[in-house]
């Protein structure tokens, strides 16, 4: 199926369509559910039609080819995991749908309903003058309750709770926290705003594996569309409703409307019983 042409132009369908994929995602959250999380990430407006497109997408660095010619529609109630080599430009999708960076050639549409969540995979926004705040202090600035999507009075301790911060870990400076409590605590930050498109980049590196457990659970409980950069095939095999892969030693970008395993099995039926191999740049076009 062409990935730019809408899945179906009637709103019954579409309805039809949303339900079960929804309800595919819960009920198989709910077979898998391991642990007590409540993790919530609460999905802000709802979605119109078009999340993301991308049409005709190239980008290069100085003498790097990452892409030419990506194309690809984000699906509204799905979760992407996104899988390929270091290199091969997934973080710079990211800034570019984000609005970081620009594409050198094609568009990125962005839907005028999307509110955006996203997790850097450099942990932006930790340092200096936030490194000096404690962990409670910086949810927010102290207060005991915040605001999460529609519930005005979550209480900031409980919801670090989530997060797997104890209270003794609430009040470590922030400066002095490990790789993962960094990393948790960027994602309690982001998806304490809500929104209904979540960039996660890299989220699972170094997470522990109740806090990995707890947002995989709430990923599948999401109701916006969720884009995962992971090289966690767990991880993907349990959330992923789509693939885009970067493949070979080219990376060409993969778009698959199916999860993680029917990926693969189409894959080997592609490509054959091929191993990953040293990624090689193609020269820019002169
Ligand atoms: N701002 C930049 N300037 C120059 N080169 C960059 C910049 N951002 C990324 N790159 C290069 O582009 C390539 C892809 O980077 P990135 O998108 O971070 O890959 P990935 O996330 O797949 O590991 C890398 O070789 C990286 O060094
Ligand atoms: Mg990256």
């Amino acid at each position: 199926m062409d990935p730019l042409k809408p899945e179906s132009t009637s709103g019954q369908k579409q309805g039809q369509d949303e339900f079960v994929r929804g309800a595919s995602k819960k009920s198989s959250a709910r077979e898998k559910r391991t642990g007590p999380s409540n993790l919530f990430i609460a999905a802000g407006p709802r979605l119109g039609d078009t999340v993301v497109t991308l049409e005709g997408v190239s980008k290069s660095f100085d003498d790097r080819l990452l892409y030419e010619d990506l194309n690809f529609a984000l699906p509204k109630g799905g979760i992407v995991g996104v899988i390929g080599p270091n290199g091969c430009g997934k973080s710079t999708l990211f800034k570019m749908i984000a609005g970081e960076d620009t594409p050198d050639s094609g568009s990125i549409q962005v839907g005028e309903t999307v509110k955006l969540m996203y997790v850097t995979q450099d942990r932006m926004g930790l340092d200096g003058d936030a490194g000096e705040k404690t962990v409670f202090e910086s949810i927010n600035n102290g207060y005991d309750l915040m605001t999460l999507g529609e519930k005005e009075d979550m209480n900031v301790r409980q919801y670090l709770g989530w997060f797997n911060f104890k209270s003794e870990s609430q009040q470590k400076k922030v400066s002095m926290l490990s790789g993962g409590e960094r990393n948790r605590l960027q994602l309690a930050q982001t998806l304490k705003i809500g929104g209904n498109l979540l960039l996660l980049d890299e989220p699972t590196n170094d997470l522990d594996v109740d806090t990995l457990r707890a947002l995989e659970d709430a990923l599948l409980d999401y109701a916006g569309c969720a884009v995962v950069i992971s090289h966690d095939r767990y991880f993907l095999d349990r959330v992923a409703t789509h693939i885009l892969a970067f493949e070979g030693e080219d990376c060409k970008p993969f778009f698959w409307e199916g999860n993680f395993q029917s990926y693969e099995e189409n894959k080997i039926n592609r490509l054959g019983l091929v191993e990953p191999k040293r990624i090689k740049f193609k020269p820019l076009p002169s």
